[in-house]
């Protein structure tokens, strides 16, 4: 990495990568995992691109260690990994897989041996199917259920975790789960997507005293997906669509994690969610945290059918192989408006980052150049936007390595690290040592 750009963040500043249980270990049915949600979904014909599956993945599950060792060669200070459910609760609650506990503990050790971090996300999206029987996020049971899980997982890993997510994305889950289904458990019923959106930030605001309480000193914080929504022109309608979009993605997570409750201009929703709502929720919604990370990719362009004010125009210069516009002054503009809005004390950015087209070149050389590029322009926006004196404590690439990308499964390559799914082969990919070359 330049020096220049380096030197723009502050000392103590958390370089990291993430991943997702699903994404990259493997051993789907192993040493007594229960199904979860993305298992019955994966092996659904249909619901994934190639008919792929993370039965395999990158098999991170066996060869943890040899990871483990190229994370160090990659310099990270942390690694925000996520915790399967059904692995330590195979049938979501009641007994207990010995194995999926030792599993991670053993990880963390080796995280903690390599002078690495460990910032752990309890829900990365794998619901144990079990709970899916019992109704899944739109019933409120499984909230209470997830207490019960990250009570165990905290309670053994929370001597030497002290960084904890609860949910990666509850939007995506609620709204792409349960209302688009494009992801697990694939329903499509606009009432239960924000039933299940509910319950999700209530297992949050239940879960956080639980970690604080069995970890001692440990921080306690969640990951938000965040799109940036600019109007198409400053046309009146424009605008309107575009802050209710906002409202819609955005602020309905945040603003109850800040003890707003549910925005009030979007009355359908409000309408929709009463029914789940009980007495002391928004309370518990609110539940004071100690950071909250931002995963940033896209920004959307809005506009209103309604609008006939003149034409703006926003040439796309690139896109990612997801067709997300590559636009680093969106991470700058997400980061300052968070901290202008909301009082949230210590932010990071807990994913970001772009697949491309990755071809292994003469010599194993992967040569990723536009996601160096890429990078670069979103660690200068960051730290832009720490000049702009936002509180931002650390910075995590999405991915460690190319893995399963959800509906999209093995055709997207998000990774600093390549694997070659046949061998199992790994390569640090041209991106990868520019990030690790901190000196
Ligand atoms: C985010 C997910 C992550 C990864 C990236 C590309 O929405 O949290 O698992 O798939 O998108």
């Amino acid at each position: 990495m330049e020096s220049e750009l380096l030197a723009r963040f502050p000392a103590g500043f958390r370089w990291g990568a993430a991943t997702a249980a699903y994404q990259i270990e493997g051993a789907w049915d192993e040493d007594g995992k229960g199904e979860s949600i993305w298992d019955r979904f994966s092996h659904t014909p249909g619901k994934i691109e190639g008919g792929d599956t993370g039965d395999v993945a990158c098999d991170h599950y066996h060869r943890w260690p040899e990871d483990v060792a190229l994370m160090k060669e990659l310099n990270l200070d942390a690694y925000r990994f996520s915790i399967s459910w059904p692995r330590l609760l195979p049938m979501g609650r009641g007994q207990v897989n010995r194995a999926g506990l030792d599993y991670y503990s053993r990880l963390v050790d080796g995280l903690l041996e390599a002078g690495i971090e460990p910032f752990a996300t309890l829900y990365h999206w794998d619901l144990p199917q079990a709970l899916q029987g019992w109704g899944g996020w739109p019933a409120r049971d499984t909230a209470k259920a997830f207490v019960e899980y990250a009570d165990l997982a905290s309670r053994t890993l929370g001597d030497r975790v002290k960084q904890w997510m609860t949910l990666n994305e509850p939007q995506v889950v609620a709204i792409i789960g349960h209302k688009h289904g494009r992801h697990a458990p694939g329903l499509a019923e606009a009432e239960k997507a924000l039933a299940a959106a509910h319950h999700l930030l209530l297992a949050h605001g239940w879960t956080v005293p639980v970690l604080r309480s069995n970890s001692a000193g440990a921080h306690a914080g969640i990951a938000m997906n965040m799109t940036l929504m600019t109007p198409a022109s400053p046309d009146e309608a424009d605008e309107a669509a575009a802050r209710r979009r906002d409202g819609e993605v955005n602020r309905w997570f945040l603003d109850p994690l800040a003890g707003r409750g549910y925005p009030e201009d979007l009355e359908e929703w409000q309408r929709m969610v009463e029914p789940v709502v009980e007495d002391g929720d928004v309370e518990v919604m609110a539940t004071p945290l100690d950071f909250v990370g931002i995963n940033y990719y896209i920004r959307e362009v809005i506009r209103s059918k309604d609008a006939h004010a003149r034409q703006e125009i926003f040439p796309v210069k690139e896109r990612t192989e997801m067709g997300w516009e590559v636009y680093p002054d969106g991470l700058f503009e997400i980061l300052t408006r968070v901290h202008a809005d909301y009082p949230f004390e210590r932010l990071y950015v807990t994913e970001n980052g772009a697949a491309f087209v990755d071809q292994v070149g003469p010599g194993n050389v992967v040569d990723d150049r536009r996601r160096v590029a890429y990078l670069q322009g979103y660690l200068d926006a960051a730290a832009r936007a720490i000049e702009a004196g936002v509180p931002l404590h650390g910075y995590f690439v999405w991915s460690l390595m190319d893995n399963f990308e959800w509906a999209h499964g093995f055709s997207k390559r998000f990774g600093l690290i390549y694997v070659d799914y046949r061998t199992q082969e790994r390569i640090v990919k041209a991106s990868g040592r520019w990030y690790g070359d901190r000196g």
